[in-house]
């Protein structure tokens, strides 16, 4: 079983993650896990301490002359700005975070600092690390996941063809130059108005082979385990999987995909609008989930709060914020889904060294011939 755990404040010394059920012999790509966490860091409407501070993953264990030794992995990234300690109380809660459900929860009374830092999105960094680690366990065995952004408040990109390194090119991890120019107004409008901004992210796996997940236990589905994945993620306040809400207003013969049968004995679906999901499993096609960030919580122009100290209306507290995080949202969304399809493929093919599992999967694909190849 691929688990992994976090810890670690927003500013603090650092942030860990502890991960097990990595396969010996997997190549743990450090270049590749800190190209995922220089997208995290990147997108329009973020603030320019994201772009001096470059994240970057190291191991503490698990890792001998760069490969996986099957034992725990432990990853780390470090703070740069580690002033917890001098920090100042948080009295006023900030409307949409964590601040005054957490003090009532753990009893620290007026002060809200250590359940921001703790809720901080910041853990998204370490979190990003684990599922690079996924990420690269998929790229062993032909999966592909890409997270990009399809809405940046009003703006809708249009769907481009599904090119990474157009993605990253884009200023918002969109597919879509044209729109990209339009949501920088946005985002500038909003900032003019110290307001923040949402937005919606796609993410695409393709070469999933049919079967991840279950139909036989509610745990088990993979639709359920893609939304507590993403669901995960702070500010993610809805998950779609293909059409989605979209299926409800359509009649059924709009909604599901037909089954064809190719010349060569191979399924042919004419479309995907399950997202690639059936009964809880994949089904051969490509997954397509959607997560529905909101704006982001702490406002220049903040909202009203009290303050729990001295009593009374007061503004809440503002800490450093940013317009809008959909673009790095993007790529903890693509990390999230990451670990969920590592997570399923394990269990799927078991094996505790990747020679191990590959051979595993070599059957599995043996066993699918002629019905499916990988799309
Ligand atoms: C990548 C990322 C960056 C974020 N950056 C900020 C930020 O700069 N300011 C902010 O107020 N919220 C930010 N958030 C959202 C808050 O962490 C989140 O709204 C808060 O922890 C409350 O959780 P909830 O929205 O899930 O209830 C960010 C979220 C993500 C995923």
């Amino acid at each position: 079983m691929i688990e992994y755990v976090t810890a670690g404040e927003s500013h603090g010394a650092g942030l860990v993650a502890i991960v097990t059920g990595l396969p010996a012999g997997l190549r743990i790509d450090r270049a590749f896990l800190d190209a995922m966490l220089a997208r995290r860091q990147a997108g329009y409407g973020r603030s320019e301490r994201q772009k001096l501070e470059r994240d970057r993953a190291v191991t503490l264990s698990g890792v001998r002359k760069g490969m996986a030794t099957g034992n725990p992995i432990t990853l780390r990234v470090r703070n740069r700005a580690r002033t917890l300690s001098k920090l100042p109380a948080v009295t006023r809660p900030r409307p949409g975070h964590a601040d005054l459900a957490g003090v009532l929860k753990f009893g620290h009374g007026a002060d809200a600092r250590d359940v921001l830092e703790r809720s901080s999105a910041r853990e998204t960094a370490v979190r990003t690390a684990v599922g690079g680690l996924c990420a690269l366990l998929l790229r062993e065995l032909g999966v592909t996941v890409t997270g990009h952004v399809v809405r940046l408040g009003p703006v809708r990109f249009a769907a481009g063809p599904l090119d990474r390194a157009a993605r990253d090119a884009s200023p918002f991890h969109s597919l879509d130059p044209k729109g990209d120019a339009k949501a920088k107004r946005a985002v500038d409008a909003a900032a003019r108005d110290g307001d923040t901004l949402g937005g919606v992210i796609e993410v695409v796996a393709t070469g999933v082979p049919p079967g991840l997940g279950s139909n036989a236990q509610a745990a088990m589905r993979l639709d359920a385990r893609l939304g507590a994945s993403l669901l995960g993620i702070p500010a993610i306040k809805g998950v779609e999987i293909g059409l989605g809400f979209g299926a409800a207003a359509r009649r059924g013969s709009q909604v599901h995909d037909r089954i064809r049968e190719g010349r060569d004995g191979r399924i042919v679906r004419p479309t995907n609008r399950a997202g690639g999901i059936e009964g809880g499993m994949t089904n051969g096609e490509p997954v397509v989930v959607r997560a529905a960030m909101k704006p982001l919580s702490t406002l220049r122009r903040a909202l009203e709060s009290v303050d729990l100290e001295r009593g009374g209306r007061k503004d809440a507290h503002f800490e450093r914020s940013d317009v809008t995080a959909v673009p790095a949202a993007a790529i903890v969304c693509e990390a999230s889904v990451a670990i969920v399809l590592a997570q399923a493929l394990a269990e799927k093919l078991g094996g505790d060294s990747l020679a191990e599992m590959r051979r595993n999967y070599e059957g599995y694909v043996a066993q699918l011939a002629p019905r499916w190849t990988a799309v």
